[in-house]
């Protein structure tokens, strides 16, 4: 797709993320602890995320014949071999279930392994970043950057903690204990893509995370991209969208954490 399809195919996405954005705020005003169900140690879904998800797809199918979808609660959509939208209906459950304002809902538009448009909206502070290949990156209409920070003592560093964490306990570990050596601020606000966004906007100046799934970064690696930043994946590589590693932010920035990464995780 040109930059001109995809900056006109932007301002509807932002929309349905927006009324599923909507939704969620609703829910939550009235949400029931009973519904509950649990996906794994620390990794839970309520029927929250499971109709913010089916309202995307609906209303996204239409936009994009012949897309596929790879959405965090359901696998067994149709998947494409050229475009697919990757979604987290609700990226933050642990933070929306205990009323913690984080959380948001993420819509990536991914062709092979790469980000072409992203929409992440955040519901508590009515937030929405967006961006598409060649268009800049934006929130709420006005165009964002990440950070001009040139070192990582000079950054706060975000992160989330993966739920199974068991697998790479001892590297993760380490990784925080070098960086709180070296780093202005650590931040954990649990919800990957929020960290993104804050990254593209540069409220936060680098995010890093193991165990991540495409949902939770699709949307957000094109955001940052376009906002001047580097996206890469723990050997400053490009698998970061299904490779399940990612770092984020200015270059220097993220050039400095992929040595400290490559150190820990092998
Ligand atoms: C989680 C959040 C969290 C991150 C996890 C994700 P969910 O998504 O983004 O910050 O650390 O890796 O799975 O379960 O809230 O949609
Ligand atoms: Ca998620």
């Amino acid at each position: 797709m040109t930059a001109d399809q995809l900056a006109a195919l932007c301002p509807r996405v932002q929309e349905i993320a927006r009324e599923a954005g909507a939704y969620i705020r609703n829910e939550r005003k009235a949400f029931d602890h009973t519904t509950i169900e649990s996906k794994g140690r620390n990794n839970f879904v309520t029927h929250v995320d499971k109709n913010s998800e089916q309202m995307l797809v609906n209303a996204l199918a239409p936009l994009l014949p012949g897309a596929g979808f790879i959405t965090e609660e359901d696998d067994t959509r149709e998947r494409s071999a050229d475009y697919n939208w990757v979604i987290d209906p609700l990226d933050g459950t642990t933070n929306f279930i205990h009323g913690i304002p984080c959380y948001c809902v993420s819509i990536g538009l991914v062709s092979g392994n790469e980000s072409v448009l992203g929409v992440i909206y955040e519901v508590n502070m009515d937030e929405c970043f967006y961006a598409w290949k060649g268009g800049g990156a934006w929130l709420n209409g006005k165009k964002i950057r990440v950070a001009a920070t040139k070192s990582l003592s000079e950054s706060v560093v975000a992160t989330g903690f993966p739920y199974d964490v068991g697998t790479h306990s001892h590297a993760y570990v380490q990784v925080l204990s070098e960086l709180l050596k070296t780093v202005r601020g650590l931040r954990r606000i649990g919800a990957a893509a929020v960290d993104m966004a804050y990254v593209a906007c540069g409220r936060f100046d680098a995010f890093y995370e193991s165990g991540i799934n495409a949902w939770d970064v699709a949307a957000g690696s094109i955001l940052v991209q376009e906002a001047g930043g580097k996206v890469s994946d723990f050997k400053n590589g490009t698998d970061f969208i299904f490779g399940r590693q990612i770092i984020c932010g200015p270059e220097e920035v993220t050039g400095e954490l992929s040595l400290i990464m490559e150190k820990h995780f092998s």
